[in-house]
């Protein structure tokens, strides 16, 4: 796998705490927009897919072509360095993304590509392991005449880690809650609550956090096919998880059957015994420290019932049980804040099942 470029992707405006996290894991990339750049070395892969809970799906380029025709489409791919991700015989899908529309000839492009993938595969059938069943999934982005190919690395959202089978109201992924916690500045030293925790994502993933915990261990990762990814860059990840802090963590929420989500969730995801699930009006919810972090997606209004009762209990536990402790708080207008009656700015913005949502934090 030599010279090409990776693309991990993630919501348009959280690409820097992205980027800040494949630092930490020690992948250097670059912010572009809609995600990092790195280079795709069977290690930074490896790493990636393992350790990375931000990165929603990575993809690898192979390479660019004239696209004025369809044969010149057709020769550019046959050109490409296939034999090094695909293996004969595996299903081939490749799907066209144009800017902004529609491809009027989508479907016929895209089997003319799989095509020539197919002959750039022909020779001597050596004799190896079958090939995968799971697709072979190709990109190919059309803008300006010009088509990039690339191929999936990652198959299935990164952001389904396996556990989330059970979800309260308006979930948020997996993968954006951890960005808001890294974004944010939580580390597991510091106590955690969401108050209205839903199938209790954050608290989830933050005792994934806590637990040392890889994100990524479903190993159904496209790139652990590709003849030209060395195995030994997985293998060489298989260890034992190691536990970053001991502070509280809690979930809680009003509603028996989002408490009912969590534990299911949570179990699933193995992390019961560091979180404690509580159900509870945030009204009343105790403080399990004097200091620490209060996380909190608060229902938006028309999205799932009227806002204000609940943004008026958050700025009351605020002011009460929860004084002295830090708030990041989601919300798609900054008129919900006025409620919570704390200085709070914005740190960044991104969207979220089809809303743009800022994250706004006190400072701490
Ligand atoms: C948008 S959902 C949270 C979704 C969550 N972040 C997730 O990923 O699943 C908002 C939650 O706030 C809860 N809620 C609303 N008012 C509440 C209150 N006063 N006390 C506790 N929970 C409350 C609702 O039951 C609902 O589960």
């Amino acid at each position: 796998m030599k010279n090409h470029k990776a693309f991990a992707a993630i919501a348009p405006g959280l690409e820097r705490v992205l980027h800040a996290e494949l630092a930490e894991l020690g992948v250097t990339g670059d912010v572009e927009p809609g995600g990092v750049a790195f280079e795709a070395t069977s290690k930074n892969l490896a790493l990636v897919h393992r350790n990375s809970r931000l990165a929603g799906r990575v993809t690898v380029e192979l390479g660019g072509t004239k696209a004025r025709s369809l044969e010149e489409v057709a020769r550019g791919a046959r050109a490409l360095p296939w034999k090094d991700f695909v293996v004969p015989g595996q299903p081939i899908e490749v799907k066209i993304i144009t800017e902004g529309h529609q491809h009027r000839f989508a479907a016929t492009f895209s089997k003319k590509i799989e095509l020539a993938i197919s002959d750039s595969l022909r020779g001597p059938r050596l004799p190896g392991p079958r090939p995968p069943r799971e697709p072979f999934r190709v990109q190919c982005v059309i803008e300006d005449e010009k088509a990039k190919l690339r191929v999936d690395a990652s198959g299935d959202l990164l952001h389904r880690r396996g556990w989330r089978l059970a979800t309260a109201k308006a979930p948020l992924r997996e993968n954006l809650a951890a960005a808001v916690l890294l974004a944010v500045g939580w580390t597991p030293d510091e106590p955690l609550v969401d108050p209205m925790c839903g199938s209790g994502t954050f608290a989830i993933e933050a005792a994934g956090m806590a637990m040392g915990h890889a994100p990524g261990t479903r190993g159904k990762f496209g790139f652990l096919t590709w003849p030209s990814f060395d195995k030994r860059a997985w293998t060489a990840l298989d260890k034992k998880p190691i536990s970053r802090g001991q502070a509280p963590i809690v979930a809680a929420d009003r509603d028996a059957g989002a408490i009912r989500a969590t534990r299911e969730n949570a179990d699933r995801a193995q992390v019961t015994k560091r979180i404690s699930i509580v159900e509870s009006d945030v009204r009343n919810l105790e403080a399990p420290a004097d200091h620490g972090l209060v996380v909190a997606n608060p229902p938006w209004g028309d999205r799932i019932e009227r806002r204000e009762p609940a943004w008026r209990s958050l700025g009351d536990a605020m002011h009460g049980k929860f004084s002295g402790w830090g708030l990041a708080v989601l919300s798609p207008d900054r008129s919900f804040l006025a409620d919570i009656k704390m200085q709070l700015e914005p740190v960044l913005t991104f969207p979220s099942g089809g809303t743009r949502i800022t994250l706004y934090a006190s400072e701490r």
